[in-house]
């Protein structure tokens, strides 16, 4: 009998997704050891450690891959591309990954409705909220880095503002979790 529980089209963009998610994590790493080398070891902490995040949500599709009785294709992952030129563009460059992403996330949820997979529109929606808090984290640090001064920020505020990511909690507060009195 057969156990596979995943279409074709969806296996396909599944295995698609793992190697995104492969792709973001590179593109981390590639800007966690520029931020090293620039000396901005708060920032390389941040990045090295969403990294590893991105890590895991690869590993999280493949386990669902296999658990679904699907099978996985490991590719080659893409270049993650020139360094930045500067901490705001690093900013601006994970913004932009973060929402290339969130679109190929919505792109499977679409697949998975279409198809009536309720399985694999159940498991994504781990993914959305994930877009979510990542699209906002990254939000909230490119706002701090224009409050500075943007491009044209100053060593003193980026000084700071490397401080302050060797200590920043790596999820998002998301609107749905805030109340009146926690806003
Ligand atoms: Fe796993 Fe931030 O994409």
């Amino acid at each position: 009998m057969k156990t596979n529980r995943l279409s074709a089209a969806i296996t396909k963009a599944l295995n698609a997704q793992m190697t995104n998610e492969a792709h973001n994590a590179q593109i981390y790493l590639s800007y966690a050891s520029w931020a090293s080398a620039e000396g901005y070891d708060g920032i390389a902490n941040f990045l090295f450690r969403h990294e590893n995040e991105e890590r895991n949500h690869m590993m999280k599709i493949l386990e669902y891959i296999l658990k679904r009785g699907a099978k996985v294709e490991v590719t080659a992952i893409p270049h993650p591309g020139p360094d930045p030129t500067g901490v705001y563009d690093c900013f601006e460059k994970v913004f932009k990954s973060e929402v290339e992403n969130t679109a190929n996330i919505y792109r499977l949820v679409e697949m998975s409705m279409a198809e009536k997979d309720w399985a694999t529109w159940n498991f994504m929606q781990w993914f959305v909220k994930e877009q979510t808090e990542e699209e906002t984290l990254a939000i909230d640090l490119l706002d701090r880095i224009k409050i500075a001064g943007g491009a044209k920020a100053t060593d003193s505020a980026l000084y700071a503002f490397n401080r302050d990511l060797e200590t920043k909690p790596d999820d998002a507060v998301l609107a749905q979790d805030v109340t009146v009195d926690k806003p």
